[in-house]
C-alpha cells in the first residue's frame, strides 16, 4: 500500500539522515525537511483525507507512530550532539593538573647591594649610624666645604657632570665654586651635611651612588658606589683610623689579607693615605691581577682637615676625626677577582646568579 510504504520510507530516511548529521544546524534542517510546514511527513498527513475511510484509522495510527518515532529520534540525536560538543570542549580545554607549575624567577639582590649591606653591618657593629645624602649637590658640598682649592682639577667639567652653571659670563663655572649644581663625584659631601645637622660625637657611614664623566672600561664606570665614613670626637687619632680600617678589611676580605697604608693627598684630610690590601690571587707575590705589585688599592682615608671641621662649625681645637671613602665595585672586584667592572652593570643573570 502506497501510503504506508511512503511513511516507512520517510522513517528510514530520517534514521539514515540522522546518522550523517554532525551538528545542530544540519539536524534542524533535517527536522524541517520532514516535520516542517512543507516537510515530507506533514505533506503525507495532509493527504490522509484521500485515504479510503475504512483504511483511515489504521493509516492514521501508523502516521502518528511514524511521527512520534521521528520526533523521538531527532530529540535523541540532538542530545547526542550536545553531549559530543561538550566532550569535545572538555578535552580541548582540559588542564593537566599534573604538569609542573610555571616557576617565577624572583631574582637575587645585586652583588653591589649585598656588599653594601655587609659593610653597613660591619660598621653598625662598631656603633656607627648609616646616613644618606643627595645625589645632586652644589659645589659647596662636593668641593669647597671639603677644602678643595678653586683650581682643583676635579672641579673641571672633564671630571664632573654639571647640572646648573651659575657662573657669570666669561667665567668657567668650576672656578666660581659656590653655587653651581652638579652630580656628586664622591660621597664625601655627606660629611658636611652630617656635621651641619649633628654635633660630635659623630660615627657614621654613608653608602651611595656617585657620578663621573668617565668612559666605562675594565677599571672605570661613569656611575659607581662609595661608602663614606666619618668619625669626629674628642681625642681621635690616626691609631683609631688604622685600627678601624684594619678591622674592616679583615672582616670583608678575610684574616689572611694584609693591609698597607700609603701616603697620598686628599684636600679634606691631613695626613691622607690610600689603603691597599694584599692581592688575593697571588697572595702578595705579584701577578697580572695586581700588576706585579702584590697589592690592590681599596680606599682613601685620612685625618679630617681642621679647615673642613671649621667650615662645618666644629672647633678643631676641641675635636678631631678621621674619614674614609671605599669604592664598593672595587671591593667586589677584589673579593671575587672580577676581571672587568662592566660585568656588574650589564644585568647578565648568568653572572649575577653566582652571588
Ligand atoms: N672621596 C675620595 C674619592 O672619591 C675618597 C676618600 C678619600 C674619601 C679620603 C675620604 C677620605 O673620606 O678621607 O676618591
Amino acid at each position: 500500500m502506497a501510503m504506508s510504504d511512503d511513511l516507512k520510507q520517510i522513517e528510514a530516511q530520517v534514521q539514515e539522515g540522522l546518522a550523517k548529521v554532525a551538528d545542530p544546524k544540519a539536524l534542524d534542517a533535517l527536522r524541517v525537511s520532514v516535520l516542517g510546514r512543507k516537510g515530507s511527513l506533514t505533506a503525507l498527513m495532509h493527504m490522509m483525507g484521500k485515504v479510503p475511510p475504512e483504511e483511515r484509522p489504521a493509516m492514521g495510527k501508523l502516521a502518528n507512530t511514524v511521527r512520534a518515532n521521528v520526533d523521538m529520534a531527532i530529540t535523541k540525536r540532538a542530545e547526542e550532539l550536545k553531549r559530543e560538543a561538550m566532550n569535545r570542549r572538555m578535552s580541548a580545554e582540559a588542564v593537566d593538573v599534573t604538569l609542573p607549575g610555571r616557576r617565577l624567577s624572583p631574582g637575587t639582590q645585586h652583588l653591589i647591594n649585598q656588599i653594601r649591606e655587609e659593610m653597613e653591618d660591619i660598621f653598625c657593629g662598631l656603633g656607627y649610624t648609616v646616613e644618606d645624602g643627595p645625589y645632586v649637590e652644589t659645589t659647596w658640598y662636593n668641593f669647597t666645604a671639603l677644602n678643595a682649592p678653586e683650581d682643583h682639577p676635579s672641579r673641571s667639567s672633564k671630571d664632573t657632570f654639571y647640572v646648573v652653571d651659575n657662573a657669570p659670563e666669561g667665567k668657567e663655572h668650576h672656578v666660581l665654586g659656590e653655587s653651581d649644581v652638579l652630580l656628586r663625584t664622591q660621597t664625601s659631601g655627606v660629611q658636611v651635611h652630617v656635621m651641619e645637622r649633628q654635633k660630635p660625637p659623630i660615627y657614621m657611614i654613608c653608602p651611595g651612588t656617585v657620578f663621573r664623566p668617565d668612559t666605562a672600561d675594565a677599571n672605570h664606570l661613569p656611575q659607581f658606589t662609595q661608602v663614606e665614613g666619618l668619625v669626629v670626637d674628642k681625642g681621635i687619632t690616626f691609631g683609631d683610623l688604622k685600627g678601624t680600617l684594619d678591622y674592616f678589611t679583615r672582616e670583608i676580605f678575610g684574616k689572611d689579607r694584609a693591609t698597607r697604608y700609603r701616603p697620598h693627598f686628599f684636600p679634606f684630610t691631613e695626613p691622607s693615605c690610600e689603603v691597599d690590601v694584599s692581592c688575593g690571587v697571588c697572595g702578595g707575590k705579584g701577578c697580572r691581577f695586581c700588576k706585579g705589585t702584590g697589592w690592590l688599592e681599596i680606599l682613601g682615608c685620612g685625618m679630617v682637615d681642621p679647615n673642613v671641621l671649621r667650615n662645618c662649625g666644629i672647633d678643631p681645637e676641641e675635636y678631631s676625626g678621621f674619614a674614609f671613602g671605599i669604592g664598593v665595585e672595587r671591593v667586589a672586584a677584589l673579593r671575587y677577582d672580577l676581571p672587568d667592572l662592566r660585568m656588574l652593570m650589564t644585568g647578565d643573570m648568568r653572572f649575577l646568579h653566582q652571588f
